[in-house]
């Protein structure tokens, strides 16, 4: 049978006190509802709608580069109303699987799980014990252990809060009959809303089997009502992560202070320091080494380079056996080639730098090409910007650049080249020769320094 997942998404989220919508803050660098969304679509459903509501338009755009359909939901009036505002747009044979666009960890496997049920036109509910079922809807059974209905905390009598298990909310069960469910739903309770948990009372009226899979993992239904539960499930996820790494062999030297908001892909034998934060895709060959308190966004770091202590690096290709920082940022168009060299307080953009080449300190290199085991002498600086354009700096093969050399774009700095110390090159430096531009020393004789007048 094919498959429609329904995501609820429309509450107010008042609770995150935001102008974002709840379903927008981001959990590991990414907003609440994209996993949700990224879990339905690994069931490879024929659809995915999102219910939305509050701060509707955010949302959509946010999220537009995913292939989901969108259903307002224009006065939230229930988790029952939510899901008949999908209803027209899910396919008559479907089956439905109900999300939630603030439970962000739900796993597919468990999902799989309850459609399993569901396609043998039972209703499945996700149940968990808790020490705690305060604010949850309980599960209520009869004597034979069958499910009878659920009933919500503020509709509940003292013996049914009690009862431990709850309900997460999270259900599937086939079109048909959930429609047949909903039409008879009405809003006498409590809360004057119009409750989803009620279908469960009518599938028992109908003599539908009402099934229960209880979640392996807690982590999998922790919602997100305020900035408090975000953090924790911040934690919690990073927690999660760090283990899987560790397990398939990666060094983490506090797996507390480690945080992935995107993928890593790795090597063996790769360390990670404390505070480190990656994101993006970042991809880690054999025995690298991060230093405490780098940022790598979407880098690529080769076979054996070291990344010192402090550095800051996006979107680069750092090759092989490559030395980084401490203290250095490496910018997006940064390719460093095998063995190259960046030291601390160095800024690199949109440059190539050859193999074996160094720029131990303090430099600027934007917009350039850097031959292979070239030095480049402290405080150089590529002058790339005329306050209108870019220009780029060629260097050439094994070129030395001394110390506090301007290089003013565009500008070539021929193969072999030696630039003299405290030049400002603004004409190309041909090959295999020392150009220089700095005025002749003078020493001036018979010089006395000024003295205080005596008054
Ligand atoms: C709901 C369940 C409760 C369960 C709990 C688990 C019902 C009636 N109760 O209660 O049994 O234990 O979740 O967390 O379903 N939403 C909409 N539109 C609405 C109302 C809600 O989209 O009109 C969305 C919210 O954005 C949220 C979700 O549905 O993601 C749950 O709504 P919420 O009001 O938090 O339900 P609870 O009272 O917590
Ligand atoms: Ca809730």
């Amino acid at each position: 049978m094919d498959l429609s997942v329904v995501i609820l998404a429309a509450g107010q989220g008042t609770r995150m006190r935001s102008r974002l919508p709840k379903v927008l803050h981001p959990l590991a660098g990414r907003p609440l509802l994209e996993h949700v969304v990224q879990t339905g679509l690994e069931l490879s459903p024929e659809k995915v709608i999102v219910v939305y509501g509050h701060g509707g338009e955010q949302v959509r755009d946010r999220l537009a580069h995913l292939p989901v359909q969108w259903v307002e939901q224009k006065e939230q009036r229930g988790t029952g109303h939510a899901v008949q505002q999908a209803l027209p747009v899910i396919p008559a044979q479907d089956l439905v699987l109900v999300l939630y666009g603030d439970v962000p960890l739900i796993s597919s496997d468990t999902c799989r799980r309850l459609l399993d049920i569901a396609a043998h036109d039972q209703l499945a509910l996700l149940t968990v014990e808790l020490e705690d079922p305060t604010g949850y809807g309980r599960i209520v059974r009869d004597e034979g252990g069958s499910v009878y209905c659920i009933v919500e905390e503020k509709d509940a009598n003292e013996e049914q809060r009690r009862i431990r298990e709850v309900n997460t909310g999270f259900m599937a069960m086939t079109r048909e009959r959930l429609e047949g469910w909903l039409c008879g739903l009405d809003c006498n309770n409590a809360q004057g809303e119009f409750y989803l948990t009620d279908i469960v009372a009518k599938a028992v009226r109908d003599g539908v089997p009402v099934e229960t899979v209880s979640v392996g993992d807690v982590i999998e239904v922790l919602g997100v009502n305020d900035r408090r539960q975000l953090a924790e499930l911040e934690r919690r996820y990073q927690r999660m992560q760090a283990e899987r790494l560790m397990s398939e062999g990666v060094t983490l030297l506090d797996p507390a202070r480690f945080d992935l908001r995107g993928t890593l892909e790795h090597g063996l034998d790769v360390t990670i320091d404390v505070g480190v934060v990656l994101e993006g895709t970042v991809r880690l060959g054999d025995g690298v080494r991060i230093g405490p308190h780098v940022v790598l966004k979407a880098c690529t770091v080769g076979e054996g380079a070291v990344i010192e202590a402090h550095s800051h690096l996006e979107q680069a290709e750092i090759g092989p056996r490559c030395a980084v920082g401490p203290f250095a940022r490496i910018r997006p168009g940064t390719v460093l080639a095998e063995g190259a060299k960046v030291g601390n307080f160095v800024e690199i953009k949109k440059a190539v730098v050859g193999e074996g080449s160094k720029i131990n300190h303090l430099s600027y290199v934007g917009d350039a090409t850097v031959g292979n085991r070239v030095n480049i002498g402290a405080g150089t600086i590529t002058c790339n910007y005329d306050g209108a354009n870019k220009h780029r700096t060629v260097i050439g093969d094994e070129a030395f650049i001394g110390s506090d050399t301007q290089l003013v774009a565009p500008v070539t700095v021929g193969e072999g080249a030696t630039i003299g110390a405290g030049s400002t090159i603004t004409r190309d430096a041909p090959a295999g020769r020392l150009t220089l531009s700095r005025p002749k020393q003078i020493t001036v004789e018979n010089w006395k320094r000024p003295q205080k007048k005596r008054e």
